[in-house]
This record gives structure tokens, sequence and C-alpha cells, in this order.
């Protein structure tokens, strides 16, 4: 990269280079040159970039605190669909799945032995004990934030409710493996190692993303990589932990007639929380959940 010391720094800080992202990026280049993959710069994103996804995400965490008062046995996942459309256009956001590669609708609803990608229908009524995650992306400003939740509907079986929680859980503990300098794949293992000790399997095919700028950005994220594998993180890193963990097989299938449902194999019953945070300095800051 050809900037003088004495130049501008490529973040839009004003700073000098010298005094703001030259040692940063020297550090980045050590790990690099040691074959690690490394995150480019337009993945590094700026204070102002940070609080436009902040921004952005007040709205993606309205939609959700509404659906979680009030979902209930009784309705149908459409109306779940409704609020989200009605709260995200109401507070001037934009749903990021409406039309997203020809996805039909302002959210996902998966229910059950749905890993992801539900599309809510009048036709499907929630019902006492089933498990859903409500997935919402929202777009403010150009700004993407992209988080969900489980809800459980009544009373479910304890088996249900144990891995709702313990997928939450894992959350958690993949959280507490996001500093700087360490790798996508510490985060990621410690997920999957979770998992599998309380029975679980974690879906392989599909992860996380970089989110911010777009929708979905690199890098892709892994919850069964190794330790000391994937992306380097570093502060300004923005992405989404998101595991989906299956009681029974990790294996799944996607459904011929919508193109977009993906369901175990086995019918097992499966779970998914999905966080959006960018790493900071010392750790990590949660900008959706
Ligand atoms: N919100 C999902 C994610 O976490 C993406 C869904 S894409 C859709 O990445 F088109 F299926 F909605
Ligand atoms: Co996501």
């Amino acid at each position: 990269m050809n900037i003088g010391r004495n130049d501008m720094c490529w973040c839009g800080s004003g700073k000098k280079y010298k005094s703001c992202h030259l040692l940063f990026d020297d550090k980045i280049k050590r790990f690099r040159d040691a074959g690690h993959v490394v995150p480019n710069h337009k993945l590094i994103k700026s204070a102002a970039d940070i609080q436009g996804i902040k921004d952005s995400a007040k709205i993606n965490i309205a939609c959700l605190d509404y659906v979680a008062e009030h979902i209930k046995a009784g309705i149908s996942t459409q109306e779940i669909d409704d609020w989200v459309g009605k709260i995200t256009a109401d507070m001037g956001g934009i749903a990021a799945t409406l039309n997203y590669e020809g996805y039909p609708k302002n959210c996902c609803t998966s229910l059950n032995d749905e890993v992801c990608h539900g599309i809510p229908s009048e036709d499907i009524i929630l019902k006492e004990g089933d498990i859903i995650n409500v997935d919402c992306s929202t777009i403010y400003k150009g700004y993407f934030s992209d988080s969900s939740r489980m809800f459980i509907i009544g009373e479910t079986t304890p088996e249900k409710k144990k891995l709702v929680e313990d997928v939450k859980k894992s959350v958690e503990i993949g959280l507490a493996e996001v500093k700087p300098w360490k790798f996508l794949g510490d985060m990621g293992s410690a997920i999957n190692e979770f998992c599998k000790s309380q029975g679980y399997s974690v879906v392989e095919e599909i992860g996380g993303h970089g989110c911010g700028l777009q929708f979905h950005e690199e890098p892709w994220v892994s919850f069964v990589s190794k330790p000391n594998t994937e992306m380097l993180m570093v502060p300004g890193l923005c992405f989404t932990i998101e595991p989906m963990v299956n009681m029974g097989e990790r294996y799944i299938y996607e459904d011929e007639d919508n193109g977009w449902t993906i369901y175990t194999e086995d019918g097992s019953p499966s779970a998914q929380w999905e966080v959006q945070l960018v790493v900071t300095e010392t750790g990590y800051e949660i900008l959706s959940y």
C-alpha cells in the first residue's frame, strides 16, 4: 500500500497515518505473512459506520422486541411478518430480506425442524409447544443490521427448551472468544465443542457473515471451525454469530418447492440465535441482538 507516514490515514479519522492505523497495518501484515487469513481495509468499519449500523439496529431490535411481546399460539407467521414490515417502515427502514435474491417476506420464521429461512405464511399457525426462530434484517440509511431470537410458544418439552437455552448459551460462549488478534476459528470451535458436549450437532453448510455496509459481506463465519484458523479478528471488523444447532444429526435439505426453507434431514428440532457485533480494542460490542 502506498501511503506515507505523514499522509492522512485510510480510515477517515483525519489523523496522520503514523499516529492512526500504521501499527495496526504492520500487525495485520505479520499475521498475513505467517499464512493467516486477514481482513482488508474495506471490512474495517469507521466510527461513523458503527453509528450507522447502531441506528439501523434500533429498528432491528424494536422488531424483535415487539415479536417477543406479542408472539403466541394461534397467530400465523404471516402476522409476525406484518409486524416486522410495519415497525420497520414506521421507523424509516427497509426489511433487508424483502426481494433479497427473490425472497418474498420481511423476515424469516423457522419452526421446529426448520433450520432457517422459513417463509412466513397465513397457513402456518403457531401452536403450544412450538419453538420458532424469528430472523430480522434491516436497512436504514444504507446500513444493515441482522439478528434473530428463539421463542417458545407456551410450554414445550424439556428437551426443546434445553435446546433453545443451550444454543443461546453457545452464542455467549462464542462471544467470550471474540477478541482482537484472535481468530474466527477460536470462536467457532468454542461453539461447536459446547454444542457437541450437549449431544447436539452444528450445521456446517450455513454460517454467519460480515454485515454492515452490505447484508452479507466477508468474512463467511463457520461455527464448526478449528482454533487458530479462519479470519483474524481486528478492531472494526463486524460480523454475525448465528449457529444453527440440531438436536439430532447435522444434515439438512432445502425445500424444493419454495427454494428457501432449510430443514433437518432427520426431522429433529433445530434452534438458532443471531447476534451482530463489532470487534473492539478490548473485545467486542454487540450491535444487534
Ligand atoms: N437473516 C438471514 C441471515 O442471518 C438471511 C436471510 S436471507 C433470506 O443471514 F433471504 F432468506 F431472508
Ligand atoms: Co445473518
